[in-house]
């Protein structure tokens, strides 16, 4: 079987990069993760990755003259990785037009809310200062608009009576955990909807 070999951008610890890793592990898995790259030094995900046998690389998007030159660098790291698809798993960075068209129909995002609700940042607490009753987190194909691109798959989670934003997030990520990797194997293995084929989603609810 011949593996979608695909990259992780991150910025931080890299949990979900590490929940794709192990998946990957599985020689059936439909991805091989083939790259990690951060754009911050030091981010905690490095050592994750490398102590894993990943190849990594750190492409500080400081002091490189603008957003869209980090990106070529970017690309251009994936390309010589022969990178075929792209994971963002907590990478924070905006992406310019330039990027976004390069991997159209090839880059997805986790985000941990159940879009379109609480796109951006300090997404829990917005849900908790809603009053929703539901959490949750978000596979979706990266489009030039942040956290709207098409869904590949969602997982909800409970609000519970007592929670802040820590704990909701705590929880949010254990399903993180569990979706990414089932939304990578989906969209590798061909069994979801390319952006713009019409149809809608794998839904993947993990057990609560
Ligand atoms: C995750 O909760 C991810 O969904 C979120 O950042 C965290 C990264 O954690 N991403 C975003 O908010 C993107 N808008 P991780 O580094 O441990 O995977």
């Amino acid at each position: 079987m011949k593996r979608v070999r695909t990259a992780v951008l991150i910025s931080g610890r890299g949990s979900n990069m590490k929940a794709l890793l192990d998946a990957a592990k599985d020689p059936a898995y439909p991805a091989e993760i083939v790259l990690v790259v951060a754009n911050v030094p030091g981010a905690g995900g490095l050592d994750i990755a490398r102590a894993a046998g990943i190849d990594t690389a750190t492409i500080d998007h400081r002091g490189k003259g603008g957003r869209e030159a980090f990106e070529r660098e970017l690309h251009a790291r994936l390309l010589e990785a022969g990178t075929e698809l792209v994971c963002l798993a907590g990478f924070m960075r905006l992406l310019t037009p330039f990027f976004v068209d390069a991997w159209a129909g090839k880059m997805l995002n986790i985000h941990p809310s159940l879009l379109p609700a609480f796109p951006g940042l300090d997404t829990h607490q917005r849900a908790l200062d809603a009053g929703v009753k539901f959490g949750g987190c978000t596979v979706h194909f990266v489009t030039s608009e942040m956290d709207v691109g098409p869904i590949v798959a969602q997982a909800a989670v409970p609000i519970l009576p007592g929670d802040d934003a820590p704990t909701l997030a705590a929880r949010v990520l254990i399903a993180e955990h569990k979706l990414y990797p089932a939304a990578l194997a989906a969209v590798a293995s061909g069994k979801a909807p390319q952006p713009g084929a019409g149809a809608l989603p794998t839904v993947y609810n993990p057990p609560l």
